[in-house]
């Protein structure tokens, strides 16, 4: 019977050793501690870089919602926020190579210091693709914060402002990122096991 989770350290109590998914086993990888230490220090880097502006963030959703929010929270200066929704990679771990745009931006862009906020750059596509739409409508500037990086498997040439960590090319889920659209909800990060 599940037991009722009270408290903060109750909920984390509960996150898993390892997590299995049909044959497959992921394992810690990335601990809530380290990636908010880390994200504490990306809002410090961007709120001195925009202190004098007011820069629009745009998360990409599903994967970024978490971070997003996360990020923010550690943005003290003023800024507005909007969300892209794309997807690209379906219900299985191989990206599909295309990408979809699900919902637009409610914002108008133009002239304005544009961050887009990704959950992982891959291969690099779903952001080319963003940063050639966005660069239609004119914008003041544009950077790309990204919480996770797999520079092996790049293979488009996009220019990454922020980055929270570079990781092997290996499939992770967990803190907003997905398997099959489950375990996003997790609060660390998850690796597969070789
Ligand atoms: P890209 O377009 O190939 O760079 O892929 C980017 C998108 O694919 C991300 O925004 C994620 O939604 C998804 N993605 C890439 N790698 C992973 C992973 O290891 N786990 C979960 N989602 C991933
Ligand atoms: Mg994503």
């Amino acid at each position: 019977m599940q037991k009722d989770l009270q408290n903060l350290d109750e909920v984390k109590k509960e996150q898993k050793d390892e997590i299995h998914v049909g044959s497959e086993v992921f394992v810690p990888f990335l601990s809530e501690e380290k990636i908010q230490k880390r994200i504490i220090e990306l809002g410090a880097q961007i709120s001195e870089e925009y202190k004098d502006k007011l820069p629009i963030i745009i998360g990409i959703l599903n994967g970024s919602f978490i971070f997003m929010a996360d990020l923010v929270k550690n943005i003290p200066i003023n800024c507005e926020i909007d969300f892209f929704k794309l997807s690209s990679y379906g219900e299985s771990k191989i990206s599909s190579g295309k990408v979809k745009m699900l919902k637009e931006l409610n914002a108008d862009i133009k002239d304005r210091h544009v961050i887009i906020v990704e959950d992982i750059v891959d291969s690099g596509l779903s952001i080319k693709y963003i940063e050639e739409l966005i660069g239609e409508s004119e914008p003041a500037s544009m950077k790309v914060v990204t919480l996770l990086l797999k520079p092996e498997s790049l293979k488009y040439d996009v220019k990454i402002d922020y980055i929270g960590f570079e990781i092997p090319n290996k499939f992770v889920l967990g803190y907003g990122l997905d398997y099959a659209q489950k375990y996003r909800n997790l609060r660390s990060i998850y690796v597969l096991k070789d």
